[in-house]
């Protein structure tokens, strides 16, 4: 009995999923006749251009609404009453199987580029969808269709934190909201992650942290004759990604920062001699001025 019923039901669901036959699709004009206002905004973003039968390079495209929404007849022939159908996606549902049906629907054609570590990323794992982050039927941001006018207040709604480094005095220039008071606009959160998955920690955009750095900041990447070991182990030893209330984004402020590693005896650095004169101002960068590594030929103490 028990088996009679499940061979029924897996018969069932093969004949809905090999259902969706091209005249399950009622084609794009269909759909306009009855969404108007949200065709009208739709036809101006990327996919309003690209998805229509003129542009269309792969029969996919070709179905334009419906190469995202799925087949939609039963919709259609129902005045829209019909809001569930085997392939039919509103968009609306909000399960987790829903999310990852959602991606999967934007994945048929969005696979190979910035998306290839997709699968299994801190995000996908933790229930995102691409309409997490993008907004695809109106145009919201200039670029990239993203769900907020600019990245960083996408981004923000969820991590407060990074948003809130980024007003620090020291702070990666990543400040852009409208291009108001204090907007700097040279780079994004984007410079640095991948928010669609990365084959690094934390989405980083390439293989480690510090080829992520050293991508923009190339005169620190090295080989230098002297180098400073932790510089070459990671920039973050001594700097906060996002920003810092101290300067030049130091987690903590020199000599303590030099300090933590350095417990020199018998040198200017001595810890017991706070008040040195030695260790005011700039401090121990004073006199080593190298931080990062030297190529000077006597820098083996990153004096020089
Ligand atoms: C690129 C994929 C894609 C295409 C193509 C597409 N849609 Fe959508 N549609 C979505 C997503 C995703 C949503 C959820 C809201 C959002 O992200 O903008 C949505 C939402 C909607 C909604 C709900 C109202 C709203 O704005 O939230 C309607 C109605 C709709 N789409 C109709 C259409 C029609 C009509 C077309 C063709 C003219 C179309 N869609 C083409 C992906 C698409
Ligand atoms: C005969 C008119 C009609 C046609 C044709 C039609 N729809 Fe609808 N659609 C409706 C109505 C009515 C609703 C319910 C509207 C509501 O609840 O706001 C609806 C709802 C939707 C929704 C869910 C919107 C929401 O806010 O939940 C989406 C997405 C959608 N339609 C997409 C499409 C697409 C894509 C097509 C073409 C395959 C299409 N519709 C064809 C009338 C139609
Ligand atoms: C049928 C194929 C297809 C589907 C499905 C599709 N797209 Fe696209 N998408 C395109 C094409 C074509 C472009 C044009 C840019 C290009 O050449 O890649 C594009 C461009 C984009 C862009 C770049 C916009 C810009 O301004 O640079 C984003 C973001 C995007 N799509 C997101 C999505 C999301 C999110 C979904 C799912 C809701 C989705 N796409 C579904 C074909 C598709
Ligand atoms: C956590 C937020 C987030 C999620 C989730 C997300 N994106 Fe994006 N996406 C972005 C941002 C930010 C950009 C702009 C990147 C840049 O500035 O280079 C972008 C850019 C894009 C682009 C245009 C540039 C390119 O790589 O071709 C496409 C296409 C795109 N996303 C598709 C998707 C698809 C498909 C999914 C779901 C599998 C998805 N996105 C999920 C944030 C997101
Ligand atoms: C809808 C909420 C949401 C949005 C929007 C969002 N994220 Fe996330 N992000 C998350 C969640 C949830 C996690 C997982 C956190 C955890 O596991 O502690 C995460 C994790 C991360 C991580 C850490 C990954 C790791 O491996 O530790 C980074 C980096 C990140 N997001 C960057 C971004 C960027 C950049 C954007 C904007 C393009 C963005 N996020 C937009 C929810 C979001
Ligand atoms: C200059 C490169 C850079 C930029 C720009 C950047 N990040 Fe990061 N981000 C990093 C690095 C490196 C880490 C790893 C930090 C660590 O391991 O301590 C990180 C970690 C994170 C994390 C993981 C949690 C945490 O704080 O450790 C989140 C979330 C995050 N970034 C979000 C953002 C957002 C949102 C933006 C844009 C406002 C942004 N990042 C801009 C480099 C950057
Ligand atoms: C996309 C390019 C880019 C990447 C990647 C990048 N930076 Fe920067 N960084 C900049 C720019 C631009 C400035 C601002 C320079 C200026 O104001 O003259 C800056 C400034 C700085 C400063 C000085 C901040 C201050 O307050 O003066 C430090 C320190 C720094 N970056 C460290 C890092 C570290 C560590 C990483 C890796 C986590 C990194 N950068 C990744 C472009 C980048
Ligand atoms: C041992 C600690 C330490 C490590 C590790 C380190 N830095 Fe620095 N960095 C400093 C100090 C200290 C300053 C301030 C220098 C000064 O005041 O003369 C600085 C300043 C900077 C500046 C701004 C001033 C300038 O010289 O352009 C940048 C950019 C920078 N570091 C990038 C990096 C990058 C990229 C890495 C990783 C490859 C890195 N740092 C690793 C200690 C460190
Ligand atoms: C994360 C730990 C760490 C921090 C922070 C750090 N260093 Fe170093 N430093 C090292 C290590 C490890 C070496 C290599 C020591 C060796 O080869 O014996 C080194 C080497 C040096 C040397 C060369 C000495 C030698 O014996 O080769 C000088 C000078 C130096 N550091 C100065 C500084 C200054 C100045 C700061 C603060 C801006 C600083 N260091 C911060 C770990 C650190
Ligand atoms: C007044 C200049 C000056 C200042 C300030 C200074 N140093 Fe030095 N330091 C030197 C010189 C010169 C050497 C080369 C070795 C020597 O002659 O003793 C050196 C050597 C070192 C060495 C290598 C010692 C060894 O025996 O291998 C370390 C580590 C070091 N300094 C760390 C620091 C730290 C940390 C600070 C800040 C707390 C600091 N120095 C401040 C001038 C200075």
């Amino acid at each position: 009995m028990g088996l009679a019923r499940t061979l029924l039901r897996i018969g069932v669901a093969l004949c809905i999923a090999s259902a969706a036959r091209a005249d399950d699709y009622v084609g794009q004009e269909t759909c306009v006749g009855c969404h108007g206002a949200v065709s009208h905004a739709y036809a101006s973003t990327v996919h309003g251009r690209a998805l229509t039968a003129a542009a269309a390079t792969t029969a996919l495209m070709e179905r334009g609404c419906e190469s995202c929404h799925g087949p939609g007849r039963a919709h259609a022939m129902s005045g829209g009453r019909v809001q569930q159908a085997e392939g039919w996606l509103t968009f609306r549902e909000d399960t987790p199987e829903a999310e990852t049906l959602k991606s999967q629907a934007c994945l048929q054609c969005h696979q190979g580029s910035t998306q290839r570590f997709w699968h299994g990323s801190a995000h996908e794992s933790r229930g995102l969808s691409c309409s997490s982050c993008h907004t695809v039927m109106q145009p919201v941001s200039q670029r990239h269709l993203l769900s907020r006018p600019t990245e960083a207040e996408v981004c923000s709604q969820c991590h407060h934190l990074a948003g809130a480094q980024s007003r620090r005095t020291s702070h990666m220039p990543t400040r852009t909201t409208g291009g108001g008071p204090g907007a700097e606009g040279f780079m994004t959160c984007a410079s640095c992650h991948n928010a669609h998955g990365s084959v690094a920690e934390s989405l980083i955009d390439a293989h480690t942290i510090n080829d992520s750095c050293t991508s923009c900041h190339a005169e620190k990447r090295g080989p230098f004759l002297w180098e400073h070991a932790p510089v070459s182990e990671s920039c973050l030893g001594c700097h906060v990604a996002h920003g810092s209330i101290k300067p030049n984004l130091l987690r903590i402020s020199a000599p303590r920062l030099c300090q933590t590693c350095h417990v020199q005896v018998l040198h200017v650095s001595e810890a017991r001699a706070p008040g040195s004169r030695f260790v005011a101002g700039q401090s121990c960068m004073s006199c080593h001025s190298q931080v990062h590594g030297s190529n000077h030929p006597s820098g083996a103490f990153l004096t020089r």
